[in-house]
């Protein structure tokens, strides 16, 4: 399979501020990984194994993180190397990771167009570097992409009312059972503008097709270039499918989202979940 991954993550970090000003919000830690590792590890765990990181200026700690360091090999010379460590230099060893800035943040399509040339004609994965999902989505985008014909599946979530315009909202035919043929995607519309409650979950899995699209459409919503637009007009000119999530997305460049995603993953970690357990039950108690 040659399905490449792209990680956005050049976004300012506006909502974390001001944590991001300095520290890139897709090295928030969850538990004790930063948030973009999780990313690469559901994009390796789908059997992708060429990755392109896009990158801002200042947001070099992700590079960082993924390289060979030299000072912690000396470090635990004579201990033994912690397992999280150790699996952190094999993942860094077993994917080839590349790095590309974007020049100016013109938008999440922006972002995505310049990775053009590392995609070339493969199907890309494009998955959010600050959105960590509970259920492997990419796994689920990659086998849903290799049974509807090699086409284009992007991942959907319901969301309520309230939400709509903070999302792309897609609307189509339900097919199979939490799946659509999609016809129509708006970038943050308004209630009354919205093709339903059906919003775009942070992971996508595109033919090459979407780079033309890309290569031709004008700034939209918030004057950026949007990647729900391109993906508007392949539409028109191929099918696209929308598959729904089954498990939890946490939008970690959100501090509702952070704060949730360290609570619920930590309740996940056998080392960490009963002490946890124990700390909210005091906090809740005392804050009633
Ligand atoms: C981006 C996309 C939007 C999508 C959202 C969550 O928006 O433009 O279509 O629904 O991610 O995946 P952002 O949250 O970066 O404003």
């Amino acid at each position: 399979m040659n399905v490449k991954a792209i990680i956005p993550a050049a976004g300012f970090g506006t909502r974390m501020l001001p944590f991001a000003k300095s520290v890139p919000k897709e090295m928030l830690p969850l538990v004790n990984k930063p948030v973009i590792q999780y990313v690469v590890e559901e994009a390796i765990d789908a059997g992708i194994n060429e990755i392109l990181i896009v990158l801002s200026k200042g947001k070099e700690a992700i590079k960082e993180h993924f390289s060979h360091n030299d000072k912690l090999n000396e470090l635990f010379a004579k201990k033994t190397f912690p397992a999280e460590l150790t699996a952190l230099e094999k993942l860094s060893s077993s994917v080839k990771i590349e790095y590309i800035y974007q020049p100016a943040p013109r938008g999440l399509g922006d972002a995505v167009k310049i990775a053009a040339d590392f995609a070339g004609k493969s199907p890309v994965a494009i998955l959010l570097g600050d959105t960590v999902m509970s259920s492997p989505v990419t796994g689920m985008l990659v086998n849903k992409h290799l049974l509807y014909g090699g086409k284009s599946v992007i991942a959907l979530e319901k969301v309520p009312q309230e939400k709509i315009s903070s999302y792309g909202i897609a609307g189509g035919r339900e097919i199979d059972n939490g799946f659509w043929r999609l016809d129509k995607l708006v970038e943050k519309p308004s209630i009354a503008d919205a093709p339903g409650n059906l919003a775009v979950a942070a992971r996508y899995l595109l033919t090459p097709e979407i780079f033309t699209e890309l290569s031709t459409i004008k700034p939209g919503f918030n004057g950026e270039i949007q990647l729900t637009d391109a993906i508007a007009n392949l539409i028109k000119k191929e099918e696209v499918y929308g598959c729904q999530i089954s498990g939890k997305r946490f939008d970690a460049g959100t501090p509702v989202g952070f704060m949730t995603a360290n609570i619920e993953l930590g309740l996940q970690n056998p080392e960490y979940k009963e002490i946890l357990k124990i700390k909210l039950r005091e906090i809740l108690d005392q804050n009633n």
